[in-house]
């Protein structure tokens, strides 16, 4: 049997922070020995906010390259920019047309961003383009953080209304939700997400960040009143998101890193969190300084021509069965 197909996406804006590199990257990467994998830089989707253009061609160049860096090989995976294969807004117009406007009324993500950014259309329908994405490569897994999942339920029953009206055609997809990583929290204010958008900077770190920003950012981290190392997201949350990250980094289970750190300070404890997120954010640096911008464009372009040609077959598969035969 052949393997399935993983399809996941990344907003190319605001660049990468380590909730994004532990929640979703990092599970891009090992999905690479298990499944075909399929992986964009939805580009369309960030023009749902207002860019800048030339900020926004160096901010998704930069995604490309950070993928790359984290360790997504686009010899084995195929890896593109989402706007250079026009199959995307095709699927996305046709599987429109099913959609019913209440439901893309209760998606909480537009009602954040309607409220942040203005109610547009591209808005509005970004939970279509992005059943698409996923839909028109005939995915079976989608590797997604929780606050997709109502994004991925749509993309669910599209597939199956689709297929109910004009006969099987798409793999009803489900999601891949990490177990740990799924949720890092502000190094700010642990009880809400690390976030790109947050206006402190101090809420995050990004990948490319160096030791002394990495040091300064877990050292002003915001921890809880008492002491002990202590694993509890209620009683202990700035706590316990450091475990998290450090458990991560360190593929060590958190009740062992619990039993070893008990005892220490909060200050000590930072350093040692710091100095695992530094070792386990090298390579990537490293990888990411020696990427060439060009080398880096025309892989991507390559990509895009290999997903379209993908795409294809399926684009003339999907026109046939709603009636737009002849090409
Ligand atoms: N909406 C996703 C996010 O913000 C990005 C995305 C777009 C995506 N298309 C996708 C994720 C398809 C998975 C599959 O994280």
């Amino acid at each position: 049997m052949s393997k399935q197909i993983v399809f996941s996406g990344i907003q190319p804006t605001g660049g990468v922070h380590i909730g994004n590199y532990l929640g979703a990257l990092r599970n891009w990467v090992r999905l690479q020995d298990e499944y075909e994998t399929i992986y964009c830089v939805v580009d369309l989707h960030a023009l749902t906010i207002p860019q800048d253009p030339a900020e926004f061609e160096r901010e998704r160049l930069e995604a490309a390259k950070m993928v790359i860096a984290a360790g997504v090989d686009p010899n084995t995976s195929l890896f593109y920019y989402q706007s250079q294969v026009p199959q995307h807004t095709e699927l996305s117009w046709i599987l429109g047309t099913l959609t019913q406007v209440g439901s893309l009324n209760r998606m909480t993500q537009y009602k954040d961003k309607a409220d942040q950014a203005g109610a547009n259309l591209g808005l509005y329908a970004y939970p279509v383009l992005m059943a698409a994405d996923i839909l028109i490569h005939h995915a079976h897994r989608v590797p997604v953080g929780d606050d997709q999942i109502q994004h991925l339920e749509l993309t669910r029953d599209l597939a199956e209304r689709f297929n109910r009206r004009f006969g099987e055609e798409f793999p009803v997809p489900e999601g891949i939700i990490p177990e740990h990583g799924a949720r890092i929290m502000s190094l700010q204010d642990p009880t809400s997400k690390m976030s790109k958008s947050d206006p402190n900077q101090g809420s995050r770190i990004q990948l490319l960040d160096d030791p002394d920003t990495i040091r300064k950012r877990i050292g002003r981290a915001v921890t809880d009143s008492g002491t002990g190392i202590e694993f509890d997201w209620n009683r202990k949350p700035g706590i316990s998101n450091l475990l998290e990250i450090l458990s991560l980094f360190t593929d060590t289970q958190v009740d062992k890193l619990v039993a070893e750190h008990n005892a220490m300070q909060y200050g000590e404890f930072k350093h040692v969190v710091a100095e695992a997120v530094i070792d386990g954010l090298a390579p990537i640096r490293r990888s990411y300084s020696s990427l060439e911008d060009e080398e880096v464009s025309r892989l991507m372009y390559k990509g895009a021509l290999d997903a379209r040609t993908s795409a294809e077959k399926y684009q003339v598969s999907v026109r046939e069965k709603v009636g737009l035969t002849g090409h």
